[in-house]
């Protein structure tokens, strides 16, 4: 289970030096469950999910540089702006979870799907360039470079951030599955990034909690929302696009829900546990500004029992689906054991 952090790392050698470097790196964060974790896991599902990760970043990344327009075309400064926050990096996580919800669903990875993940992967951007803006979070380092205002200046990257948002639904409006799931979808990811229970409705409760200690119910609301809703977002859509039924959808709303509060659970984390240069974004800025975390509410060990708690959960909404979730699981546990 540890050894899965190499993968973001990009790092590459012998299956023991990856089990050897994982347990190393998250020893100090899991020191009672690390025999315990070294043994659940095979090398094999680590090389092949490893694999599936590297394979999707390719098409993600493809597809981003084929829909999103050149750094030349006129305007060029929001393009570079654009292009300047999507190209830094990143995980590519939505993409990759739904994909692999299409795939599960379908048997196959559904033509065309990397459009639409190419579209969330641009509305999360987008979130993170407005994050980082001086009136919210006030960051200077995003994937490992100057955030969009530092680079381009603030007018340009609220715009950049607009344009990513704008150009997102473009994309989706020409996506290439029945028209009807196409309206589902397009339906699902304003939901999900909006006020109520969505992306803007948690970045707003986020920031109105600063300096308080709100209650377990508030923090919660706020992660879900800020997070787990576009996390949710990327395996419905997924799902949608390849057809699932009612049920099906549920159980991956279901999933979606889980990892996604789990995400953010171990995001606050990492913010206590890790360095500023291995997470390519600003470490202890969450107790610098006094954000509501799990960390300042429970404590490290207990919320990270709470997103192990969380991703078993997750694991069993996926039961309906028999083997074919195995990739999907495997992701799950890789998105609490990840260490950027
Ligand atoms: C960071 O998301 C912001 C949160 C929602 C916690 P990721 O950790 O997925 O960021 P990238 O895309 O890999 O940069
Ligand atoms: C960001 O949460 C959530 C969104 C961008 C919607 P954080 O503020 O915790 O994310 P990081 O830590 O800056 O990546
Ligand atoms: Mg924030
Ligand atoms: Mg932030
Ligand atoms: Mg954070």
């Amino acid at each position: 289970m540890l050894r899965l952090v190499e993968c973001w790392s990009g790092a590459e050698g012998s299956a023991a030096s990856a089990f050897a470097k994982g347990i190393e790196l998250r020893n100090d964060l899991l020191p009672h469950d690390v025999t315990h974790q070294f043994r659940r896991r095979c090398y094999t599902s680590f090389f092949m999910l490893k694999e599936t990760l590297r394979q999707a970043r390719i098409v993600i990344d493809e597809t981003l540089e084929r829909l999103l327009p050149p750094a030349t075309q006129y305007p060029p400064s929001i393009h570079q702006a654009m292009r300047h926050s999507v190209f830094a990096g990143g995980k590519r996580l939505r993409p990759i979870l739904c994909m692999e919800a299409g795939q599960m669903v379908e048997g196959c990875i559904p033509p065309g799907i990397e459009e639409l993940g190419a579209a969330l992967e641009m509305l999360h951007t987008y979130s993170l360039i407005h994050d980082d803006l001086p009136a919210l979070d006030n960051d200077d380092l995003r994937r490992g470079f100057p955030t969009c205002h530092k680079a381009f200046g603030e007018a340009t990257a609220i715009l950049a951030g607009d344009a990513l948002q704008t150009y997102a639904y473009e994309v989706l409006a020409k996506l290439q599955c029945p028209a009807e799931a196409r309206v589902a979808i397009i339906g699902e990811i304003a939901h999900d990034t909006g006020t109520i229970d969505g992306m803007i409705g948690g970045q707003v409760m986020d920031l109105e909690a600063e300096h308080t200690r709100p209650d377990a119910q508030t923090l919660e609301y706020i992660h879900r929302s800020k997070t787990g809703a576009l996390l949710t977002a990327s395996v419905v859509t997924g799902g949608m696009y390849a057809g699932a039924d009612l049920i099906q959808i549920q159980s991956l709303r279901d999933f979606g829900q889980n990892i996604g509060l789990a995400f953010q659970i171990v995001d606050d984390v990492l913010d206590v546990t890790q360095t500023s240069e291995q997470l390519g974004k600003t470490a202890g800025k969450d107790t610098a500004t006094e954000k509501a975390t799990y960390p300042l509410l429970f404590g490290i060990d207990a919320s990270l029992k709470k997103a192990d708690d969380l991703v078993a959960k997750a694991s069993a909404a996926l039961d309906g689906f028999g083997d074919s979730a195995a990739t999907l699981r495997e992701i799950a546990h890789f998105m609490v054991e990840r260490k950027k």
